[in-house]
């Protein structure tokens, strides 16, 4: 039995203005035609049927599920009464699911990511699998470091001959998010990869290891359980669900665990953290514009220009500029400060 978990409660602050707490990141179409969840499902669908595909969302988020994937049946939609972070939402999901398929593999992904090359996607996926099975402990998707991101979780892995299983790495250490001096020591390093978030695990390992590692989270999941699947299992969630202790999978679990193996990956992904991250994953024109809309431009290089209404974006010499233009807000900002729109949201909370 294999399903797959797709964790789509996120805000996704850095894509404001066109993100907003009604309508985050993975909502929105960002690159293509179709949202980052449209997305995601689609590359899911690609491994495994769609019932057993498994979303995650905040209840607020509901309708935005069912309008942007209509044929998901409605009963593999898991909805939190509040967001406590990661480790609670894979709990969650993971006791969801064992209730329902004991022992089920399990593939845990980000809602909001962009993967390039989904053949390539597959295969890694299914190369995780076979070392799973072979060894019933966690798996994990790493990526290459290109540059010194501070928002990453890296692994550490052996490069002993002794350690290789299939196309596998032992991970000796996981550290999440360091800070940018330890960063830049591991990119020059030849045995650091980034996590991209994806993680492969049977549900009985997950319990393990939350009951291990996080106490108080396992207590009140196994509060949750026999309510699983029954008509008090909202009612249950709304009690017990906004007292569990908010921390990341990779704080709570990765970081402390022993017994995890990486699978080495060239699908050419991208978190698509920030509105820079579009140059990275769009077509640009001549100049290196990514232009999304009623734009036009001259003598206009390196920029990003989205409008989303009727209103023609209308530029002429200026370079490395972010202009996002929505029914109601227009955001300027230069293309080195992308990343610090969560200041500026905080700014404009603190000022209206
Ligand atoms: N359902 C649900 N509930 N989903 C959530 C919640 C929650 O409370 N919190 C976050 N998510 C979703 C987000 O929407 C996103 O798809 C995913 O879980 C990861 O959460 P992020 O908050 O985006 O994590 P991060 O980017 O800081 O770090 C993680 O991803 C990096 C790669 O992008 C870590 O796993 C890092 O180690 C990793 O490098
Ligand atoms: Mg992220």
């Amino acid at each position: 039995e294999f399903n797959v978990i797709v964790m789509a409660g996120g805000k996704g602050e850095r894509f404001w203005p066109l993100s907003r707490t009604q309508w985050p990141k993975q909502f929105l179409t960002i690159a293509g035609n179709r949202s980052m969840l449209q997305m995601t499902v689609d590359r899911l669908r690609k491994l495994v049927p769609l019932d057993k595909i498994h979303v995650v969302t905040n209840s607020n988020y509901r309708n935005l599920v069912l309008l942007q994937l209509p044929e998901l049946p409605e009963a593999n939609i898991l909805l939190e009464p509040v967001g406590r972070d990661t480790a609670a939402c894979i709990g969650l999901a993971a006791y969801k699911i064992a209730a329902l398929y004991p022992d089920s593999e399990l593939l845990i992904v980000p809602a909001d990511h962009y993967v390039e090359d989904e053949r390539e996607f597959v295969r890694s996926i299914e190369k995780g699998r076979s070392v799973l099975r072979a060894t019933r402990g966690i798996v994990t998707m790493g990526i290459k470091p290109t540059y010194p991101e501070t928002g990453y979780g890296y692994m550490q892995v052996s490069l002993r001959d002794e350690d290789r299983f299939f196309s596998s790495f032992k991970v000796e250490r996981f550290l999440e998010k360091p800070n940018r001096e330890t960063a830049e020591y591991f990119i020059d390093q030849p045995d650091y990869f980034w996590n991209s978030g994806m993680f492969l695990w049977h549900t009985d390992t997950i319990r393990d290891m939350i009951g291990r590692f996080l106490p108080d989270l396992y207590k009140g999941l196994e509060t949750i359980r026999p309510a699983l699947g029954t008509k008090n299992e909202q009612a249950v969630l709304e009690q017990v669900y906004p007292r569990l202790p908010a921390i990341s999978i990779d704080y709570g679990v990765m970081e402390k665990a022993d017994n995890i193996r990486m699978v080495p990956c060239d699908f050419r992904w991208n978190d698509v953290g920030s509105w820079g991250a579009l140059e990275k994953i769009s077509q640009r024109d001549m100049h290196d514009n990514v232009i999304q809309g009623n734009v036009v431009n001259l003598d206009t290089y390196d920029c990003i220009i989205h409008s989303k209404g009727n209103k023609l974006i209308a530029t002429l010499g200026i370079q490395d500029i972010i202009i996002v233009d929505t029914e109601d807000i227009t955001l300027v900002c230069s293309k080195y400060r992308s990343q610090h729109i969560k200041e500026l949201i905080k700014e404009l909370k603190r000022q209206k």
